[in-house]
């Protein structure tokens, strides 16, 4: 590729590479000292961030927003203005230490975010620069500023929150359907909390499988979204019997499970699969809150019923993934853009306390999330894009 080099008399030494494509990389010689943003106007010195200072689930009393510098990026990373960061079901894992039981608070919490790079570490100079929009999968989202190894970031056209959605959630709907579930067209496919962050691309990417799509949910106006989204078999469990009906209308049971919620709901999955039936265990969000953060399940006669179906349960951890994730995000990208895959997101704007704006809003957005509210996927926005 042909390379061209222009060096600016400016204070701080700035070298400008052009390539063909127009891609301009800057290179800022004095990145560890200090760095001006792309509209030239100073990085504030200091920033909010939400820490852990106790191990809790309840992220409540576990978190704290403290006043902190903004942080230098190093020579591999980047340091982004957070414009949304997505709520995830497993914060109060996170918070309650339950991720890395040897770590001690304070630690940062969050796990995704979308922004604009404001700063950049020297070798990260080649291939980011400043003013790009981008989105990452890394830990302290959950701050105005984050510094990010480049390893984990993703360009984006824009900053929009539907790539957020994709980033964790429907990252693990996609690679766990796929390499688990190994679905075969005509099979039924059974997704809890199927009008959640995941559960809403589980539904989506079972349908274009050519699977039959049964998902549980608990309100009537979640049972309009899944119809909306593709979903053939609705059940509010709050006002029909989910094991009965289960029994009532697939009397084979089920061929795959995408399995969220955990406890009672676990067991019931159990019961309802199919022969050669796939249970993938994605989460157990009923246990979170709680102090071991489980909910019992009937393991005494799993392997018996297992057995019997010639059935398999099989945990999925999206962090042991990680191989796939960069070519499952680019197709997942192109989806959304092509108006195949749905990213839907709930910004909390029906909530009593009104859309979920600025860091402390993350408390609410939990909440929320947790009363069982959302549709889609759950995300705050944290500054305006011309700030
Ligand atoms: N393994 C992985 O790598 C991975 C990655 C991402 C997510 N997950 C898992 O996927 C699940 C969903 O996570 P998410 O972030 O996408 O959340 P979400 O589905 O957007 O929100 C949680 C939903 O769970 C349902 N729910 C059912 N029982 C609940 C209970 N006892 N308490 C609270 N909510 C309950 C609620 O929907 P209804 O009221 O409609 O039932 C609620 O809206 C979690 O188990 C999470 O740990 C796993």
């Amino acid at each position: 590729m042909s390379v061209r080099l222009m060096c600016k008399s400016v204070p701080r030494c700035r070298w400008v590479f052009q390539t063909r494509f127009q891609k301009r990389f800057i290179i800022d010689m004095s990145y560890s000292h200090h760095f001006m943003d792309d509209k030239r106007s100073s990085i504030p010195s200091s920033m909010k961030k939400m820490m852990v200072t106790k191990r809790s689930p309840n992220f409540r009393e576990a978190v704290f927003v403290q006043t902190c510098p903004v942080p230098t990026p190093r020579d591999r990373e980047l340091l982004i203005r957070n414009r949304y960061v997505g709520i995830n079901a497993s914060d109060i894992n996170y918070s309650a230490g339950r991720y890395n039981p040897s770590v001690t608070p304070p630690f940062p919490v969050g796990f995704e975010g979308v922004g604009e790079v404001v700063a950049l570490g020297l070798s990260a100079s080649s291939h980011f620069t400043v003013g790009d929009k981008v989105a990452y999968f890394n830990e302290g989202a959950f701050a105005e500023y984050t510094p990010v190894p480049v390893k984990n970031v993703i360009p984006l056209k824009e900053s929009q929150p539907e790539a957020l959605a994709l980033l964790v959630s429907g990252a693990t709907a996609s690679i766990a359907l796929q390499r688990l579930g190994e679905l075969k067209q005509g099979e039924t496919v059974l997704v809890t909390a199927a009008a959640g962050g995941t559960g809403h691309f589980a539904v989506q990417f079972a349908k274009m499988a050519g699977c039959h799509v049964v998902g549980t949910c608990s309100s009537c106006e979640k049972v309009e979204f899944l119809k909306s989204i593709g979903c053939d078999r609705p059940i509010n469990y709050k006002e029909e019997d989910l094991a009965s009906t289960l029994r009532r209308e697939y009397p084979k049971g089920v061929d795959v499970v995408y399995e969220s919620v955990g406890g009672a709901v676990f067991d019931l999955a159990v019961n309802n699969l199919a022969q050669h039936g796939r249970l993938l265990v994605v989460g157990f969000i009923s246990g979170y809150q709680s102090e071991s953060g489980l909910q019992p399940v009937k393991g005494a006669t799993l392997p018996a019923k297992l057995l019997q179906k010639s059935a398999s349960v099989r945990g999925f951890f999206l962090p042991h993934f990680m191989s796939e994730y960069t070519a499952c995000m680019q197709k997942a990208m192109q989806m959304q853009e092509e108006g195949k895959l749905l990213c839907v997101i709930d910004d909390g704007q029906l909530d009593k306390g009104g859309r979920f704006i600025g860091l402390e809003s993350v408390y609410r957005a939990i909440d929320y999330m947790y009363a069982g509210k959302n549709q889609g996927k759950v995300v705050v926005e944290l500054s305006p894009p011309d700030i």
